[in-house]
């Protein structure tokens, strides 16, 4: 087994200890500071609501799914055939970590792959990062026989990464991607979130799916400042657009493109405040990965049905039968956001 092999498996494993040791109950991820205002005669009953939505074209039964975290080493290879038994037994979409390890290393497919045959019915999404070309991204949805690609932008990640990239060079591989690949393609952040500048950028590549993946919940600038040696990387603790902003600032964008929220998603309420603010679903990582750790497979079953169900109670009780009712509902910002929507362009 090589020594690269052995040191970028070992980095998945680090991702997923410090991802779960920074987890917090509570995130900062703007959504508190977005009330809903209540509807008092509702005219509708739960079993009327319909939870079904779109990602990236393709329909799905309930609007959120267990977004990029795992693979690449035999510990989260097994993590892989654990959250895959979830989805299956839910329902549920479910996006693999990067597959750029196992592009490179073909020993890691199998961490991958146990994804596929673990639900071999469902909706999986393949990831790997934008420095890959079209050859490379086919290989990754083989791979998996994926039903869609995410492809991550983490320039701020590999700044921190001591052995990060440090060239950023994506726009032609992603133009190539987006109009070769054999399946629908999703863009995303790693939690530092997507400006709109950025998204009239990948409009003219041909991007149509963004998931906006905001600053507030999993933060990889704190995890990979932890990696580092000296630990003398804390610049950007702080860096990016939480996942209210950035949904708040692709509104002006909504007619060209189809938006997954993700970053620091905890609960029913805070999926409803995404949906309303104009996503089509919502992807969550941080939660599903902590409680899978805490409550083995059955208690993420149990959580992924829960949320199913609070979905139903909350939409009802703000008299909305479907995903498309909610994005009509008048919402109040906080005097911060406020200043935020005005200033951002
Ligand atoms: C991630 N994330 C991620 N994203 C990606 O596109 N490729 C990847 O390989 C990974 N790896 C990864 C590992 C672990 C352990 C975590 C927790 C997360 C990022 C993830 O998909 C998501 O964008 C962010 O984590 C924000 O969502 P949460 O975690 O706050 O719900």
């Amino acid at each position: 087994m090589s020594l690269v092999y052995i040191q970028h498996s070992h980095r998945k494993d680090e991702h997923v200890f410090l991802a779960e040791k920074f987890y917090q109950a509570h995130t900062a991820n703007g959504l508190a500071e977005i009330r809903l205002i209540p509807n008092n005669l509702p005219e509708i009953s739960v079993t009327e609501v319909d939870l079904s939505t779109t990602l990236a074209g393709k329909k799905i039964a309930v609007p959120f799914f267990i977004n990029a975290m795992s693979g690449g080493s035999p510990a989260t290879g097994k993590l892989n055939q654990r959250l895959a038994a979830a989805a299956a037994q839910t329902k549920i979409p479910m996006a693999t970590g990067s597959q750029s390890i196992a592009l490179q290393f073909p020993q890691a497919e199998t961490s991958f792959k146990v994804v596929r045959q673990t639900m071999p019915q469902g909706l999986v999404i393949g990831n790997i990062g934008a420095n890959h070309n079209l050859a490379d991204a086919q290989a990754a949805v083989d791979m998996l026989q994926a039903d869609l690609l995410e492809i991550h932008l983490n320039a701020a990640q590999e700044i921190v990464m001591t052995e990060g990239d440090r060239q950023f060079y994506w726009k032609d591989n992603l133009q190539e991607i987006v109009a070769g690949l054999s399946v629908p393609v999703i863009v995303k952040e790693v939690g530092f979130g997507i400006a709109p500048a950025t998204l009239r950028q990948l409009r003219k590549l041909g991007v149509r799916n963004v998931d906006l993946s905001g600053h507030g919940g999993t933060n990889f600038a704190k995890i990979e400042n932890q990696r580092r040696r000296q630990k003398d990387f804390a610049l950007l603790n702080n860096f990016g657009l939480t996942t209210a902003e950035t949904l708040l600032a692709s509104q002006s964008l909504a007619a060209d493109f189809s938006f997954t929220a993700s970053g620091g998603i905890r609960d029913a309420l805070d999926i409803i405040k995404c949906l309303i603010l104009g996503a089509d679903n919502v992807g969550i990582s941080g939660l599903f990965l902590h409680t899978l750790i805490k409550e083995d497979v059955d208690g993420l079953i149990n959580l992924i049905e829960k949320l199913k169900e609070q979905l139903k109670s909350l939409m009802a009780l703000l008299g909305c039968a479907n995903i498309s009712q909610l994005r009509q509902l008048p919402y109040l910002l906080s005097p911060e956001l406020l200043n935020f929507k005005q200033q951002l362009k």
